[in-house]
């Protein structure tokens, strides 16, 4: 969604900013913007448009917009259009502010402030903006005005604040939408996420909720919201700069799925002891195990999909009941949920605004809490009792690969976990569960050595309008989120159907122009999918066929296609098929000339209900 950054130093803001909003464009974004602090002229000069940050860049370049102290905004629509005057930062008054999230009573605010007829925009910033300015004119104290105006939003927000008459600082205040912040060898800086920041600094610190953060050049100081000081605490950029660019891959995403061996050795290694899962490296003890009768497991896109396996796993093999149920859902039902419940959110970002709802709700509930989350000190994991990070490292494309199987791996540890804490596997019987799971780095380096064979099942549904994918057991959830996968970046409506279910409606969708792709790697099902594959195909389908090496498939040339997977034991096949799944929507992509990294109207981080 939107991005914020914001510079103060001795450099020229301008670049600075704008190479930090470049950083932040997976994000999503539908237009960009900047305020440079000019001192000759002693005020804020801006510049906005609509589109990617190169029209932003372009358009800067030609303008006077010399000065060392700046905010910049990259825009994902919500209230108004897509607009240059609805693009931030919004100007009222002495006041220059950047925002992400929504002021729900913006409208209320707009006629209790009387400032309707003076707006230019249709958005809710540009209210806020009013109402800071008007206490910053009744006040002439910054922190005063950030407090008072605080009070009358409801909603989300992450502001940044530039004042005409304070050169050189930046205030921001947050509720919700997060705000790292850092310092550099010539000055300091704000964003919404640390990819912005990784460029420049090593450290950064989290600003907490109602609390208000004052950068100078030289300094960056932290108060409550009352304009109480608060001590600063940094953390350590736990990756390097070299892991948020393509490394000479074309597009961040093949980059990320060929990531994938590296990231799942990353996410199960320190949790290995001794052949054993062990979560000591998050500081969870056993007894936490046991504290639970029941599993909730919430999330939101890919996310949830991996919670889905996790339920699959968790009930075979601990025996506990696990009820998934996406985020936006669970905040608003009535879910049966008390202090013997475990509520585990799953989340890439960290941010995602009805992941991180659902928790809080949960919390309040009395439930247990366990985040999974790959960003480090982000709001889902603040909120949750334990986290377990998953050491991914930064996902850059929109669409969730490696986030995602890391994910599924974490779930395996959980699973093997609960079950050996509860008696239900014998410390041997979890040696070799967790021996086949760190082999699986290796399986998955063989479908990647692989992609080109995997390509040939991209070019079979290029240029289809529907995509149907078929499974049975755990092959189902992967072909949910392979077929996701596939929607998000080819744009092509792609249904994922539990095999057996094709006959009751959805076969009346068949024909010879529709591909139809089987994930058969489940031995005791396998039969009965290829009974399903026969179905389609006599109605006309283009196979296309997802099979674990060594499941006997008479006649295989009858077929348009079958990709052989590694063979593991059924349960760990999930991990193979996942990406040979992302790579079909990878390629089809490509082959499309689709912005890969980019899907449109989509967003990286959903910080909106
Ligand atoms: C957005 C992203 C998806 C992601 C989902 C949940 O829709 O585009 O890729 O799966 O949000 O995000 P999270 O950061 O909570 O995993």
């Amino acid at each position: 969604m939107c991005g914020i950054m914001g510079y103060t130093g001795s450099k020229e803001a301008k670049y600075i900013i704008i190479k930090g909003l470049s950083a932040l464009e997976y994000r999503g974004y539908d237009s960009a913007g900047i305020g440079i602090y000019n001192s000759d002229e002693d005020k804020v000069n801006i510049c906005k448009c609509i589109g990617k940050v190169k029209n932003l860049k372009e358009k800067a370049e030609k303008l006077n917009l010399t000065g060392t102290c700046g905010i910049g905004h990259t825009r994902w629509a919500t209230h108004g259009g897509v607009t240059d005057e609805n693009a931030h930062p919004h100007k009222f008054g002495r006041v220059t502010i950047t925002h992400n999230g929504i002021i729900e009573n913006y409208e209320e605010l707009a006629s209790e402030f009387g400032i309707e007829d003076e707006l230019k925009s249709q958005t809710d910033t540009e209210v806020a903006c009013a109402v800071f300015a008007h206490y910053y004119d009744k006040y002439t104290d910054p922190m005063k005005a950030i407090y008072k105006a605080v009070k009358c939003f409801r909603g989300t927000f992450a502001f940044t604040i530039i004042f005409d008459d304070i050169p050189g600082k930046i205030y921001a205040v947050r509720n919700v939408s997060p705000i790292v912040a850092a310092k550099t060898e010539h000055g300091t800086m704000l964003a919404s996420d640390l990819t912005a920041i990784s460029l420049y600094a090593r450290e950064y610190l989290v600003l907490g909720e109602y609390q208000i953060l004052v950068l100078s050049p030289d300094d960056i100081e932290l108060f409550d919201i009352k304009g109480n000081p608060l001590v600063t605490e940094y953390q350590k950029i736990d990756w390097d700069t070299e892991a948020a660019t393509k490394k000479g891959f074309p597009f961040f995403m093949e980059k990320e799925i060929s990531e994938q061996p590296e990231a799942l050795k990353n996410t199960l290694e320190p949790r290995i002891k001794d052949g054993l899962p062990d979560f000591t490296y998050d500081e969870i003890p056993d007894e936490f195990f046991k504290s639970f009768d029941k599993i909730f497991i919430t999330a939101c896109g890919t996310a949830m999909h991996s919670g889905q396996v996790g339920k699959g796993l968790i009930e075979k093999l601990a025996k506990v009941p696990v009820e998934t149920e996406i985020a936006s859902e669970f905040i608003y039902d009535e879910p049966i949920i008390d202090s013997r419940t475990l509520v585990v959110s799953v989340s890439q970002s960290g941010e995602t605004i009805d992941t991180l709802t659902a928790v809080k709700k949960a919390s309040e509930l009395g439930a247990k809490t366990l985040g999974i989350v790959n960003v480090h000190g982000t709001s889902i994991a603040r909120a949750s009792d334990h986290v377990v990070y998953t050491n991914a490292g930064p996902e850059i494309a929109v669409a969730s690969t490696k986030a995602y199987t890391v994910q599924v791996a974490v779930f395996y540890l959980l699973a093997a976990k609960l079950a050996l804490v509860r008696g239900l596997m014998s410390e041997e019987e979890c040696r070799e569960f967790i021996k086949t799971l760190q082999s699986m780095p290796s399986a998955i380096r063989k479908v990647i050595n692989d992609k080109d064979e995997v390509h040939r099942i991209s070019t079979k549904i290029v240029e289809a309008k529907n995509v149907f994918m078929l499974g049975r057991g755990l092959d189902y959830y992967a072909i949910l989120e392979g077929s996701l996968k596939l929607k998000e970046v080819s744009y092509i409506h792609s249904e994922a159907l539990p095999a057996g279910e094709i006959k009751h409606g959805t076969i009346a969708l068949i024909s010879d122009e529709t591909p139809v792709i089987l994930s058969i790697t489940q031995e005791k099902l396998a039969a009965k999918e290829i009974s399903n594959a026969k179905e389609v195909k006599s109605r006309g389908a283009i196979v296309l066929i997802l099979m674990k090496d060594g499941i006997e498939l008479e006649n295989e040339s009858q077929w348009d296609k079958v990709y052989r997977l590694p063979a593991a034991p059924d349960e760990f096949m999930i991990f193979t098929v996942t990406v040979a799944l992302q790579f079909i929507a990878y390629f089809t992509a490509l082959d499309l000339g689709l912005d890969v990294d980019k899907p449109r109207n989509l967003a990286k981080v959903v910080t909106v209900e």
